[in-house]
């Protein structure tokens, strides 16, 4: 050995790669995925399948089937509780193993077929947790028992179950949206107090009172496998109830989460879960945690948070939010990786940052470039070309975002039609009633109004005061024409919901 330690020429030690593939990924949300059907997923560049066995347990495959390499995420769950491949009828068992060739000679040569590894379909360690679906991105038993042995990252309040059920901490709806940027840019998104104020003006804060110069300063120091964690100096955003202390903590691979205590002894955390699907673009699954004061009091001002809402009234208000980030990160990522391309350097290099305000953004890129390989580990042959949308559709495309993976929203949305169908045939014949009921009314005090006619003829005072009475609607034809209306303004209503399941828009310019 001619190098010993410390010799100057000794080569400088490799930093600490971060493991990627030793972690749970949260891949979806457990209520919004029918579970009769297979629903096709990307991780890491590669499509998967996940579907629900006859267990009632959701499992995870590849998603190619061992026979000729179509995709199973277009076949069956069938009642037997296997997945079938569609294309020739192979079907498949929880753990990815053979179950039927239904093109076998005899029923012995199927059983010897059917014992090969290679009619086997690779199968990802699954589980479920806290509403959430949870994939190990390695198979084999050796990955199963790594993915035993390993918790999820989260943080106590995510998963106390028993305290959720008590109601002295509230879990709001799974937000989930697939996004038209990377997952580097996610993070680097949530590990960005600043921007809070500016780019989400009217939603959290103003752009023009609210930013400040402000320190942010380390909870947690960088490391290779745990990430780390800021806290800022000062409160960014004013709140009814004071912060006394907020910070944002980065556990790699997926989870930011921001949490704010208040003066009142309360606690928010956004818990915000970014997955890489593909190059250019990633998952977004995220919730708010809130955990109560012992007086059983949420933070002042987010009472409503606890307030019973519909599901699909959460996801569709949730672009108003994201899509005010949304409109940057897709195209700075593009610029990014132009520039850096014909610059040669890396992406961060290319950032001016005069204050402190970056400190995190900074420092999760260094984790990024000295621990994480400075890119997400697709998997090989993945086309790594960022597709760029000239047309801002795509960006604001909540269908394919968000309404087509759920169901709840695909339910709320036939609704939402149904509705539409009834209120306008309810208004057509309430008013329809209304103009009958006056037209029979008037013609029922027709020979009244002949009597009073001539009675004013002959000079009645009685006969004249009765005139502008007679041919007043009843209360009845008011009724009618109020349910017209209110059916009218119901079905006006809903034709301005339906469009959210689609597309929600969102420029700077016009948020004054
Ligand atoms: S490709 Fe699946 S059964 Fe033939
Ligand atoms: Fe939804």
């Amino acid at each position: 050995k001619l190098l010993t330690s410390g010799d100057p020429y000794e080569a400088p030690e490799a930093p600490e790669s971060f493991r990627w593939f030793k972690h749970w990924y949260p891949v979806h949300v457990a209520e919004y995925l029918d579970p009769t059907r297979p629903h096709p997923l990307k991780l890491f560049g590669c499509n998967l399948v996940l579907w629900k066995d006859g267990d009632g347990k959701w499992q995870c495959f590849e998603d190619a089937c061992p026979h000729r390499l179509a995709p199973l995420s277009e076949g069956r769950v069938e009642e037997d509780g296997q997945l079938l491949c569609a294309y020739h009828g192979w079907k498949f068992g929880s753990a990815g193993e053979c179950k039927a060739i239904p093109q076998s000679e005899k029923p012995v040569s199927e059983w010897t077929a059917k014992q090969q590894e290679a009619c086997a379909v690779a199968s990802y360690p699954t589980k479920e947790a806290v509403g959430l679906i949870w994939v190990w991105p390695e198979t084999g038993a050796e990955a199963r028992k790594e993915a035993e042995a390993t918790s999820m990252r989260g943080f106590s309040a995510l998963f106390d179950e028993e305290g959720v059920a008590r109601g002295d901490i509230v879990r709001t709806a799974w937000s989930l949206r697939d996004l038209p940027y990377g997952w580097d840019y996610f993070i680097e998104n949530v590990t960005d107090p600043a921007h809070v104020p500016v780019s989400h003006h009217n939603v959290v804060g103003n752009r023009y009172k609210d930013p400040r110069f402000f320190k942010l300063l380390p909870v947690r120091e960088m490391s290779a496998q745990e990430g780390m964690e800021y806290s800022s100096d000062r409160q960014l955003v004013p709140s009814a109830d004071p912060v006394t202390s907020s910070s944002t903590d980065f556990q790699p691979p997926c989870l930011v989460r921001i949490r704010s205590d208040y003066q009142s002894q309360t606690q928010t955390n956004l818990c915000l879960f970014a997955v890489p699907t593909t190059p250019g673009r990633c998952r977004y699954i995220g919730c708010q945690v809130l955990v109560k004061n012992k007086e059983g009091e949420l933070p002042k001002g987010l009472a409503f948070f606890s307030m019973p809402m519909p599901k699909f009234l959460f996801h569709i208000l949730a672009p108003l939010f994201l899509h005010q980030d949304q409109v940057f990160l897709h195209h700075q990522e593009r610029i990014v990786n132009h520039r850096s391309q014909v610059a040669g350097v890396r992406g961060e290099k290319l950032y001016t940052t005069p204050t402190p305000a970056d400190t995190m953004v900074l420092m999760f890129r260094r984790w990024f470039a000295k621990h994480a390989g400075g890119t997400v580990p697709w998997v090989p042959g993945t086309d790594t070309t960022l597709q760029t949308n000239a047309d801002p559709v795509e960006l604001y495309d909540t269908y394919n975002a968000h309404t087509k993976h759920c169901r709840i929203c695909q339910g709320a949305l036939k609704g939402v039609e149904l509705w539409q169908k009834i209120t306008s045939v309810a208004a057509v014949v309430a008013a329809v009633g209304a103009v009958t009921a006056y037209a029979a009314m008037c013609a029922s005090k027709s020979a009244v109004a002949a009597a009073a006619a001539a009675a004013l003829r002959k000079g009645s005072a009685a006969a004249l005061a009765a005139v502008p009475t007679l041919y007043a609607p009843s209360p009845g034809v008011y009724a009618l024409l109020a349910l017209a209306l209110l059916f009218l303004a119901a079905n006006v209503m809903l034709g301005k919901l339906k469009p959210l399941f689609f597309k929600y828009e969102f420029s700077h310019a016009d948020n004054h």
